[in-house]
């Protein structure tokens, strides 16, 4: 199967069960509270969200949430989690809004499902869709790998991932008109470590 429905119908066939591990506990929590505390109240995209747990459920106590997924079981959730972000069914290569769009984007755990020869093309659409000067955080691999789970969370589905990792990361967001502010490593609480990584889009 091509990993673009293996990732699709995985999380369709998953979502209640990643909902059921998915918590506001953890590092990766307080990256996105201090996000949403940097970042002035206006428009911003949760791209890849899920059931909108955490980035979606801490954005939109402050700002207008549009929240972003190739699962629509996934957006099933973010509908029940956070009634106050609009769901958008959509793909992360060729994201459904015109340029400018959006003040701020997170992005959590979704870009390392995309296969990774395409994550420039991931970034470049996050950059088009930001003003000029918008800010986002985008979790990204923290070690280069590739490959197939096929009882992912327990789950009998399987799961597909795709990453490079820091160096190539940071030269693909500056390739993207990115400016790289800084990065950190958190241990995920489903498993694996990630680098959260705040970056701006120049042009401001
Ligand atoms: C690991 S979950 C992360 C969900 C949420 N951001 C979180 O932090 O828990 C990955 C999500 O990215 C979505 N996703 C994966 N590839 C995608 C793509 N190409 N376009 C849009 N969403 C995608 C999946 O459907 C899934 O809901």
């Amino acid at each position: 199967m091509d990993e673009k429905r293996t990732v699709r119908d995985g999380y369709d066939a998953i979502a209640d069960d990643y909902a059921a591990q998915r918590t506001l506990d953890g590092r990766g929590t307080d990256l996105v509270r201090a996000f949403a505390a940097d970042l002035p109240e206006g428009r911003v995209l949760d791209a890849g969200c899920g059931g909108g747990v955490p980035a979606s459920a801490v954005l939109a106590e402050r700002h207008d949430v549009v929240g972003m997924d190739l699962s629509a079981e996934q957006l099933g959730h973010l509908r029940e989690n956070v009634p106050a972000a609009a769901p958008v069914a959509g793909d992360l290569t060729d994201l459904p809004f015109s340029a400018g769009a959006f003040d701020g984007l997170a992005s959590l755990f979704a870009v390392i499902h995309v296969p990774r020869e395409r994550h420039g093309d991931v970034f470049a659409e996050f950059n088009r869709v930001l003003r000029p000067g918008g800010e986002a955080l985008v979790v990204v691999g923290s070690d280069a790998w590739e490959g197939r789970n096929p009882d992912w969370l327990d789950t009998g589905t399987e799961m597909f991932w795709s990453f490079y990792g820091p160096e190539r990361n940071r030269d693909l967001l500056r390739d993207a008109g990115f400016t790289v502010e800084r990065e950190e490593l958190v241990n995920d609480e489903l498993g694996g470590d990630f680098l959260f990584v705040r970056v701006t889009a120049e042009g401001e």
